[in-house]
């Protein structure tokens, strides 16, 4: 086991109802004036967004809102929230939505307080040592921004999808979770959610570390959890104890517990953010075609901790690792497609996959080589997504 350092100060408010404290939560992390940032309007429709209002100003908190946030979001949204946050002296932010209005939340607030462009942080020119204080109500179990130190923004001029990592300061105050806030969900959006948190469990996952064995069960035991209740989630949206399952499991994945004292990979989102930008397909699904080609080049090349997934989350009795790796992307790719996720680019929309463009751009945003458990140069970045036609 490495050593590690783990700090997740977020304060979970989970079950029915929970969106009501949001006022209290937001006066106890010293906010007075709060920037509410939202999406498309699926929380306005559901009437969320005005309870949230209700609930700030019974606290005696002032709001200004910057809504309209897009999936897969963008820098510019970025600049004009920080604009409104330092001409109205806001100092809290409230981010209502999922992981795309989450993490735009989350660079507004990095960005208010610092003296220079908010990019320098994604471009590695600057470390974010502070931020105005952000508050969640996550309406989407997918991204895992409401417990991470994450940000992921796309800056239009280039089409970078860069992911900004901190330890502290980008981790939010607070996350407001109310399963039943989730029945509203497309299948396709619930099922893209599903197949993120997988990701960002495997991606830890698939570590070069050894003898890490507690944190290998723990994200065993999570992604079990998904596979099983994934299935009722989509049989039946408004089963709440179904979904209250897989709005914390979509939590666990990325809090940072499931890579307690190991390398991790994130080649494969890496892989997806390309996908991403260049083609603007939804991040969820696009996981759900590349990491069942990842794992095939995994298996070819290191098998045996993918066998270990397969007999441990899917149950498979093979006992050769090859076998049992190849069994494993199997199982894998099957429980994606039940779940109604594409398979394949074609199946994304791409039809005519640029893969050198695709293969440039990966390496170009993550370095040559990148990923801690097969380190991808550009020959194998090519071939993995050559095997996702
Ligand atoms: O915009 P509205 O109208 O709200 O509709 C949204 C959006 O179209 C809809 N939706 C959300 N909650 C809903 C709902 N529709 C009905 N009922 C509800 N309760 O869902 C759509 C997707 O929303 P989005 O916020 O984009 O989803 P997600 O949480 O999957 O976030 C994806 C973004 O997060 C990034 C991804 O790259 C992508 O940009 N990620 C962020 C991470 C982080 N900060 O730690 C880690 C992840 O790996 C990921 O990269
Ligand atoms: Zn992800």
């Amino acid at each position: 086991m490495d050593n590690f350092s783990y700090q997740s100060p977020t304060r979970y408010v989970f079950g029915r109802a929970a969106e009501e404290q949001t006022g209290k939560l937001a006066a106890a992390m010293g906010c007075h004036k709060a920037l509410i940032v939202s999406g498309g309007g699926s929380a306005r429709r559901s009437g969320l967004l005005g309870r949230i209002e209700e609930s700030l100003r019974a606290a005696g908190i002032a709001t200004l809102e910057l809504t309209g946030i897009r999936p897969n979001p963008t820098d510019d949204r970025v600049y004009e929230g920080i604009s409104l946050c330092r001409a109205e002296g806001v100092d809290g932010i409230i981010a209502v939505g999922g992981g795309s209005v989450i993490d735009t939340a989350k660079a507004i607030a990095g960005g208010v307080p610092y003296d220079g462009d908010f990019w320098d942080f994604w471009a590695g020119k600057a470390v974010m040592e502070k931020a105005l204080p952000v508050g969640v109500v996550l309406t989407i179990p997918a991204a895992g921004s409401e417990g991470s130190g994450n940000s992921v923004i796309t800056k239009l001029d280039g089409m970078h999808k860069i992911s900004l990592r901190t330890d502290y300061a980008l981790r939010p105050k607070f996350a407001v979770m109310n399963p039943e806030l989730t029945f509203t969900l497309p299948p396709e959006q619930t099922a893209a959610g599903i197949a993120d948190m997988m990701a960002h469990i495997m991606e830890r996952y698939f570590s070069p570390t050894q003898e890490v064995e507690v944190t290998d069960r723990v994200a065993e035991g999570v992604l079990r959890t998904i596979v099983e209740e994934a299935p009722k989630v989509m049989a039946r949206p408004d089963d709440y104890e179904a979904r209250a399952n897989i709005m914390w499991c979509g939590t666990l994945a990325h809090n940072g517990i499931c890579g307690c004292g190991r390398r991790e990979d994130w080649a494969s989102h890496g892989l997806e953010h390309v996908l991403s930008a260049l083609y603007g397909v939804t991040h969820g699904a696009g996981l759900a075609v590349v990491f069942p080609a990842w794992m095939t080049l995994a298996s070819e090349t290191k098998p045996a901790k993918v066998a270990q997934f397969g007999r441990r989350v899917f149950g498979i009795e093979e006992e050769d690792d090859s076998k049992a790796a190849i069994a494993a992307v199997a199982a894998l790719r099957s429980f994606f497609g039940s779940l109604g996720l594409p398979l394949t680019l074609g199946e994304l929309g791409i039809k005519d996959p640029d893969f050198a463009a695709m293969t440039a751009m990966f390496h170009r945003d993550k370095g040559n080589p990148f990923g801690a458990y097969i380190s991808l140069t550009p020959k194998e970045t090519e071939a993995v997504y050559r095997l996702m036609v």
